[in-house]
């Protein structure tokens, strides 16, 4: 047998280890909250020669890459070395959604090959349903008024989402979206929550952090009924129903294997919103929160929005593709303040060294250090510097006109994942914020009280943006003439 075999220990160093016996424990605890500043050290101490380091967390000790070679060899997962195994553990995904996800992972071939591939025909969806969302939540006039950002984001995001997910007239029904909303959270914090516990723990920890499915069985009171009909509707009608819905419940009903059941099927609808609709409304949010402590920058968007949408006489994929200034901002806002700061995250399957020497033991995870890398000079200059057309400058280059793009994904900006298992919503999702940012750099100036950016949050991986600060917003004087109004 071979040492490797054997071998358990991952020989690299660690970080955020305090001194004496029980600082592995310690560290592990430190660490649900000081996730962010242990990376930092990580990736100051080590990332200038690119070595990897080993951080305690309470489920396990995370091998960090910081080594564009080594990120390039992990990136497209394989059998022995696997996105969805270390997924399925972080997300407790056998405890708050169902196994069944990872055995037939066909909801990435709806978000690809539908939502993804149908892009230019939900895009007047989002828009309708984004802004009607967004204005039917807010009372602005032309003095200062405080909004509640997160929660107006998570409002506009989930009616349009559920537009697109399970169609009208339940996607704007507030009681749905609420519940949709309560397990979205709960499956969030619950599932990285339950991957602390012991295995034997994990369904008793479950049963408590969920309530017992309680919200997931509610969700299942709506969107089943949907399922049902549509059902109906296909058997009846079969070939001939051509003005079929173009939603998610007619994608899976299209994707899922025969025989599936009405409740796998809508947890399908709840791990799709799960994925969408924080990732989306906490991005928001946080370019929000940036533009907010730099209001200078509103100006050149709502200038480029306008005259963009003039040039293409309205909203399409194209016009959005064509706003260089905006996808810049939301790439740099993502940069600094990215929804997870650790990704392309895969679990060893059996003991393995990669080209650096690094000794991965059966079972060990590795990861990136996506924020602190995006926080360091390793890549960007004046990386702390909120620089919203860093990235339109860069594509002034030749040869460079297409990349650096928010959904363009490398070893630099890392905040969409990288390789094969990369967010496949990524391009919905940009489109989505860039109509709901437009729509309110055009209609309204916004700016943070007390001028100073608020900080984020962590738990985990995961980063949570501020969500006590109220933004004060105000109408653009004039805003009814701007171009956003007269292409709706
Ligand atoms: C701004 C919004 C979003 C952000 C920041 C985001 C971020 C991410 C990240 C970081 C990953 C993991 C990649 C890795 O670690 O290598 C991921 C995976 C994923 N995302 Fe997103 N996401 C967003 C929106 C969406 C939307 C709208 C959908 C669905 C329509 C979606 C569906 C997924 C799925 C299904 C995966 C797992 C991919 C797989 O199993 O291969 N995401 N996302």
């Amino acid at each position: 047998m071979s040492y490797s075999r054997t071998k358990t220990h991952i020989d690299v160093p660690a970080v955020g280890v305090p001194p004496g016996l029980f600082g592995p424990w310690k560290a592990a605890f430190l660490w649900i909250s000081h996730s962010e500043a242990f990376m930092r050290e990580g990736v100051r101490k080590y990332g200038q020669s690119g070595t990897t380091f080993k951080i305690s967390t309470p489920a396990r000790w995370i091998v960090f890459i910081t080594n564009r070679d080594i990120m390039r060899e992990i990136k497209n997962d394989s059998d022995a070395l696997s996105f969805h195994a270390a997924s399925q553990e972080r997300l407790s995904a056998k405890y708050i959604f169902s196994q069944d996800l990872y055995v037939n992972p066909y909801h990435l071939d709806l978000i690809s090959k539908k939502l993804t591939q149908k892009l230019t025909t939900v895009i007047p969806e989002v828009l309708e349903e984004i802004t009607m969302a967004f204005e039917e939540n807010v009372k602005i006039g032309s003095e200062w008024t405080a909004i509640d950002n997160y929660n107006i984001m998570l409002k506009s995001i989930s009616r349009t989402t559920s537009k697109i997910f399970v169609g009208l007239p339940l996607c704007r029904k507030q009681d749905y979206l609420d519940k949709v909303v309560k397990f979205a959270t709960l499956a969030s914090k619950g599932g990285q929550t339950i991957d602390m516990f012991p295995n034997i723990l994990k369904p008793v920890a479950s049963w408590f952090v969920m309530d017992n499915g309680a919200a997931m069985r509610k969700i299942m009171d709506d969107v089943g009924p949907i399922f049902v009909e549509r059902k109906r509707m296909m058997e009846e009608w079969g070939d001939d129903w051509t003005d079929r819905p173009n939603d998610a419940v007619q994608w899976i009903l299209e994707l899922a294997p025969p025989n599936s059941s009405i409740e796998s099927m809508c947890v399908r609808i709840m791990f799709l919103s799960f994925a969408a609709i924080h990732t989306s409304s906490m991005s928001i949010t946080q370019v929000l929160l940036d533009l907010g402590a730099h209001p200078e920058f509103q100006e050149p968007l709502k200038e480029e929005i306008e005259s963009v949408l003039q040039e293409f006489g309205g909203w399409s994929k194209q016009a959005l593709t064509k706003m260089k200034k905006l996808d810049s901002c939301m790439r740099e806002s993502q940069r600094m303040n990215g929804v997870v700061i650790a990704s392309v995250m895969r679990k060893a399957m059996t003991s393995q060294t990669l080209s650096d020497g690094t000794f991965l033991p059966k079972g060990t995870w590795v990861i990136v250090p996506t924020s602190a890398l995006h926080h360091s000079e390793i890549l960007y200059e004046n990386p702390l510097e909120f620089d919203p057309f860093r990235y339109s400058r860069m594509r002034e280059q030749p040869g460079h006109e297409a990349k650096h793009q928010l959904v363009s994904v490398d070893e630099n900006n890392l905040g969409f994942g990288i390789g094969n298992h990369a967010c496949p919503g990524r391009f919905f999702a940009a489109n989505e914020l860039k109509i709901l940012l437009a729509y309110i750099v055009c209609n309204y100036e916004f700016k943070i009280p007390t001028n100073e950016r608020p900080t984020n949050e962590f738990y985990g991986i995961s980063c949570i943006p501020d969500v006590k600060t109220p933004l004060l917003f105000r109408e653009r004087p004039g805003r009814d003439e701007s171009p956003v109004h007269f292409f709706k």
